[in-house]
């Protein structure tokens, strides 16, 4: 089973948009949880564009399902988690000016320091994911870092399959069987929409949990929040 978690930076850039409270992430994330989601992402970045670092602390205590927070491993993202202690942290290279998230870790040359970041958030019970491009040789640098799982870069497929190329997902379907034989669990987010996650999930092996929020929201403009997660967990089921 395949749970998915829904990024809700959206919500809080359209807050943000207005500076007042509308609309209220912390009543998104609830109403989100009781249409069914399964767990709750965000992705606090330096500059507070999207997300709050307050967003976050005030998200734990009212959250039922499984919250995971996504950044670069900054002192003051670390403070931040370990502070709040989620159930998952994902550490993602972000790079300062990046609009998005744009590329995975390099897992070879940056053993170490993940190696010394994972252990830190492990010692204090959060599970770890570490972003990465679906490269083989990144997961088996993933896998001695110590992470409990990988987050597998979903982009490259949601473009090649937009274009109708064949086998979009076939370095996904390879790096999947890899993680799980070297013991990782395995996520996978961006780009991933009601269009292509289906032939995603039907064409990669052992998906613990997809996040999922640009799409999400925006497909929710038209759907509704409710009808758009519905159609996402039939998907994934
Ligand atoms: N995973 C990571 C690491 C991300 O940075 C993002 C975007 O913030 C996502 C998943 C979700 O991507 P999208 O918003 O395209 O669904």
């Amino acid at each position: 089973m395949t749970k998915l978690s829904v990024n809700i930076n959206k919500i809080a850039t359209l807050r943000n948009a207005r500076g007042g409270d509308v609309p209220n992430v912390l009543e998104a994330a609830q109403k989100i949880e009781s249409f069914g989601a399964e767990g709750i992402t965000v992705h606090p970045r330096p500059d507070e564009r999207h997300i709050r670092y307050a967003d976050v602390r005030a998200l734990k205590p009212i959250l039922k399902t499984e919250f995971n927070i996504e950044g670069k491993p900054i002192q003051d993202f670390k403070n931040l988690v370990l502070k709040v202690l989620p159930a998952q942290v994902t550490l993602v290279p972000d790079a300062e000016d990046a609009i998005t998230s744009n590329s995975g870790w390099d897992t070879i040359k940056h053993k170490s320091y993940l190696q010394e970041v994972i252990e830190e958030f492990k010692s204090y019970g959060i599970r770890t994911s570490i972003f990465v491009d679906p490269q083989e040789k990144m997961i088996e640098g993933a896998a001695e870092t110590g992470t409990d799982r990988i987050e597998l870069y979903t982009e490259a497929f949601a473009v090649n399959y937009a274009k109708g190329e064949p086998n979009p997902a076939m370095a996904y379907t390879k790096c999947a069987k890899l993680a799980n034989e070297l013991g990782l669990g395995i996520n996978a987010g961006h780009d991933l929409s009601l269009d292509n996650v289906k032939y995603f999930k039907e064409n990669v092996p052992y998906l613990d949990e997809v996040s999922i929020g640009h799409a999400l929201i925006s497909e929710a403009l038209y759907m509704g929040l409710e009808k758009t997660i519905q159609r996402y967990l039939k998907l994934l089921k």
